[in-house]
């Protein structure tokens, strides 16, 4: 360690040493350093795990205006994911893109490499799927990078729990952390959430949630080809596996739950629900080896009472339903009028979306994607607090418990299922590509499914 003239460590050589941190914290309340870029320095971001949400989440952060920005890492556990990602962002974002051959890593230790390609203060993109949520976030901490990081960031209790304590961590290490729930950063939404609380629609009796549509993204799979491992075709197809994505319940149905409990103001504190497989096969005919129901129906339970019903249905030729609503004492607000947070957002008076009887309705058309990276970007350049961990986890938490509550056929606590010792894939930051898949399917080549009444301490 440095020492001045007067044999005593400057201030400056000792918090640079790194080593006195703690002790200086603990001699008198003195701030820990902060990974803090300048206004105008330039910003070098990574991405882990390249797929459609990476590619773009990467375009909209080279997209900020607040000073220079590069791209100049990327890994994921595939090249041929790897790959198309860096074409399609090389097209939309060119002279920001400097990722050569040496920055670009594939495999399960991949993210390592990227991240050790950033310096403190740097930021870093996770959308893997999000079961390597935890192991990546705690590297990024390690190396002092703040974080954007895609829902849901947890898929069951004992890595919400892992995650809650990061979070924390993040926040003492004044680390800047962006969630990608972007219905927060729908201006609609943010105008809405204003206007509940300044009293317009009275006091919430019921909120009703629904994303009914056809199958997407990986939501059913068929039997696993020879020539694919287990743990890449699960990897691959995360939404169908419950360890990988928390299934299509927590990928697809976490936007409108998050923004509803947001109205609220609360989480829930229980959750009752069921839910189905009506088809076996996949709409091809062969049959569907995935873990996934393909309906789900949930009451979820506020403190004082307010129940809020969500609705979920993958299915094709039945009614597509994708929206959201609040009941209030003076009347109804559509929180979002198509998708995850669609616009308009609208009052009535009364409990009919009447035109006749519209109160107020939102104009704003401004991209949420777009906007929670402008926050995120000019948090980290003006140093202003800005870390959306823990409420995500919270989203993410709240999530599993209805799904929970659907494939058990139980009513699941917040606090049982904060507290449930299932973690679905222990180990995953010792995962390689030859370790054994976290789920085994049975002789029939499929994997369990959950058994509501049978099955109730788990989910499969
Ligand atoms: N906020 C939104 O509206 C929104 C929209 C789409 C997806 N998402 C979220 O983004 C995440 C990714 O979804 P996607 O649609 O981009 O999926 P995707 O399959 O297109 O991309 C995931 C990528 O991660 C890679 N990967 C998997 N495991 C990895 C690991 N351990 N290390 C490195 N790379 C790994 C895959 O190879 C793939 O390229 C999910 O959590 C999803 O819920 C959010």
């Amino acid at each position: 360690m440095n020492t001045n003239e007067t044999g005593t460590t400057s201030r400056r050589e000792f918090l640079r040493n790194g080593g006195g941190v703690a002790a200086l914290s603990a001699l008198g309340g003195i701030e820990l350093p902060t990974a803090h870029v300048q206004g105008s320095d330039l910003i070098q971001v990574a991405i882990v795990g390249c797929g459609g949400r990476g590619s773009g989440a990467a375009v909209q952060a080279l997209n900020t205006q607040s000073g220079p920005i590069k791209l100049i890492a990327m890994a994921d556990a595939y090249a041929d994911r790897l790959n198309g990602s860096f074409n399609s962002i090389s097209k939309e974002a060119g002279a920001k893109v400097d990722v050569p051959e040496s920055r670009r890593f594939v495999g399960f230790d991949a993210y390592r490499k990227a991240m050790d390609c950033l310096k403190p203060g740097d930021v870093v993109i996770l959308t893997t799927p999000p079961a390597f949520r935890w192991v990546h976030f705690q590297y990024a901490i390690e190396k002092k990078l703040h974080v954007f990081m895609e829902k849901p960031i947890t898929v069951d209790g004992p890595t919400s729990k892992r995650m809650l304590t990061l979070a924390a961590d993040s926040v003492a290490k004044n680390l800047k952390v962006g969630v990608g729930l972007m219905s927060r950063h729908a201006r609609p939404l943010q105008q809405l959430h204003d206007r509940v609380r300044s009293g317009e629609l009275g006091e919430i009796l019921l909120m009703r949630g629904y994303r009914m549509h056809g199958p997407g993204g990986y939501f059913e799979s068929p039997a696993k080809p020879a020539d694919i491992s287990d743990l890449d075709y699960q990897v691959r197809r995360f939404h169908s596996f419950l360890w990988a994505s928390g299934g299509n319940f927590s990928d697809f149905y976490i936007h409108v739950i998050d923004h509803c409990c947001w109205m609220k103001d609360a989480w829930p504190v229980k959750a009752q629900a069921l839910g189905g497989r009506h088809y076996k096969n996949c709409p091809n005919g062969a049959p569907a080896v995935d873990q996934n129901f393909d309906t789900y129906s949930v009451e979820y339970t506020f403190a004082d009472g307010t129940k809020f019903l969500f609705d979920g249905r993958c299915m094709n030729g039945a009614q597509v339903i994708y929206s959201s609503y609040l009941h209030g004492t003076k009347g109804l607000a559509i929180a979002s009028r198509a998708n995850d947070c669609g616009g308009p957002s609208a009052i009535y008076r009364g409990q009919n979306a009447d035109p006749a009887n519209l109160q107020w309705q939102s104009t704003d058309r401004s991209n949420p994607y777009q906007n929670e990276w402008d926050a995120l970007i000019e948090a980290i350049r003006k140093d202003k607090p800005y870390n959306e961990a823990k409420r995500g986890i919270e989203a993410s938490l709240v999530t599993s418990m209805g799904r929970m509550a659907a494939h058990t056929g139980q009513e699941i606590t917040y606090d049982q299922i904060l507290n449930s010792d299932h973690e679905f894939a222990p180990g995953l930051d010792k995962l390689t590509s030859e370790t054994p898949a976290p789920l085994q399917p049975g002789p029939d080549g499929r994997y369990p499914t959950p058994k509501p009444g049978i099955v109730i301490a788990r989910e499969f």
